[in-house]
């Protein structure tokens, strides 16, 4: 903690400053664009229920460890790992946090860079001009894609370089309360539509003989991506909060706030599907939903585009608004794990790092841009995977490495006797047993 403290960490100004930019890096596309695809992919309500189970069962407990971990070393996390244990093997938990973090980030980036795109999209299709709406939207256009990449890191390290208080902590808090709003905007105007009644059905009456292995691989991939568990954001975040904060409530707070606008997602988009359908276009393809890409990026805008008129753009400018501040708060902490690294372990000043590194992981993004069927393959190694991997690691590192009563001493810093409490005794059970069990035992099942 010695002169890498005084170079370029920062702090967090206050409780709620955490809460949110921890929250923005866990609702983002993730929430908005993956959770209701999955679900519609996944036969609706059971996938809701199941995702509802991993989130506060495995992901909560999960998130508590990544803060404490975080807090108790104000580092990185290789510098965590590298400080919390005496082999320097464990190292590579947080090496691998880090690369899954930078791989996360170069796809995110091609994908959040649509968002953008689709705004003009919508600017241009309102004016009349579908002929250009058609040709900025095209997501196979590797161009295209390169350009709006480079804007939307460029916004990402614009951010960064300005530090943890003035840049995370300041974006977050403009940004959040205003995807709120606009979410339950949106989701008043879709949900009194006749038409979306067939979609709110189909998300909240579970089918439970829909639930099988991959079905619960799926909700719990998605349950670690959303939350931004298993690759350092959450321990990085946490090494920014001060002492006396109670760990075990910001990380329901900030699990509950995640599960929260994912739920609000689904309400928006799997109503507006069926609104599409009513207005003509087809969202089933070989007896399944539309899901991915295909989904948020064709069947919406249709959708937008028949609503025509004013009112038309008005929503499908605001929709992509939305999901592009969304994404801008989750590729801050993906961006924020490396830099805090390099910092960290090398002394470096924040804004040549924020700069350099964000320039790397462009370079990475700009070759995704012109193959865009490597996002599938990066999304299944680095979060499907990678990210329950790392989950698993960091609870039996903390459980059998630092060891659960160090655990208990940090979080007491803000939460007195938390070892004596219920709370204190299911986590420790949780952290230790269970959830990389259930962890472990879902990725073994799926892949076998
Ligand atoms: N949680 C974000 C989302 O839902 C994505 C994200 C941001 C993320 N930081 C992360 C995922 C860290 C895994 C790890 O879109």
């Amino acid at each position: 903690m010695s002169q890498t403290e005084s170079t370029d960490r920062g702090n967090w100004n206050s409780k709620l400053g955490f809460i949110l930019a921890a929250a923005g890096s866990a609702v983002g596309l993730g929430n908005i664009w993956r959770f209701p695809t999955e679900t519609a992919a996944n036969g609706g309500g059971a996938f809701l229920i199941v995702y509802l189970i991993c989130s506060f069962l495995i992901g909560f407990p999960v998130m508590m460890a990544g803060i404490s971990i975080g807090r108790r070393t104000n580092k990185n996390p290789v510098g965590a790992f590298k400080q919390l244990a005496s082999n320097r093997l464990y190292i590579l938990i947080g090496i691998w946090a880090v690369i899954c973090g930078t791989m996360i980030l170069s796809f995110y980036t091609v994908i959040a860079g649509w968002t953008f795109s689709y705004i003009i999209e919508e600017i241009f299709y309102g004016l009349g001009l579908q002929h250009w709406a058609s040709w900025i939207s095209d997501t196979e256009n590797g161009w295209i894609n390169a350009v709006f990449s480079v804007a939307f890191m460029s916004c990402t390290i614009a951010i960064i370089r300005s530090g943890v208080s003035d840049g995370i902590e300041r974006a977050t808090k403009v940004l959040m309360p205003m995807l709120l709003v606009i979410l339950v905007a949106l989701i008043g105007y879709v949900v009194i539509h006749p038409d979306s009644s067939e979609g709110l059905a189909m998300y909240l009456q579970p089918d439970f003989s829909k639930i099988n292995a991959d079905l619960i691989f799926a909700a719990m991939g998605q349950a670690f991506f959303s939350l931004s568990l298993g690759m350092g954001a959450i321990i990085t975040y946490g090494s920014y909060l001060d002492k006396k904060e109670n760990i075990p409530q910001v990380a329901a707070m900030v699990t509950t706030f995640d599960v929260l606008v994912a739920f609000l997602a689904g309400l928006l988009i799997l109503p507006a599907m069926f609104m599409a359908q009513s207005s003509g276009i087809s969202i089933f393809q070989d007896g399944a939903l539309v899901a991915g890409p295909e989904l948020i990026f064709k069947v919406l805008p249709s959708l937008f585009h028949n609503l025509g008129g004013t009112l038309g753009t008005v929503v499908g400018i605001t929709f992509f608004a939305l999901l592009s501040m969304a994404a801008l708060t989750s590729t801050i902490s993906l961006l924020e794990v490396p830099v805090s690294y390099v910092i960290d372990e090398h002394g470096y000043k924040r804004k040549k790092v924020a700069l350099f590194v964000g320039l790397f992981i462009l370079l990475i993004s700009l070759f995704i841009s012109f193959k865009v069927s490597l996002i599938g393959t990066f999304d299944f190694i680095f979060s499907q995977a990678g990210l329950p991997v790392s989950g698993v690691l960091i609870c039996l590192f903390l459980s059998y490495v630092w060891k659960v009563d160090n655990a208990f001493d940090e979080i007491e810093s803000g939460y007195e006797n938390f070892r004596h409490t219920i709370l204190g005794k299911v986590w420790q059970v949780f952290i230790m047993f269970i959830c990389p069990v259930v962890i472990l035992y879902n990725l073994v099942t799926s892949f076998l």
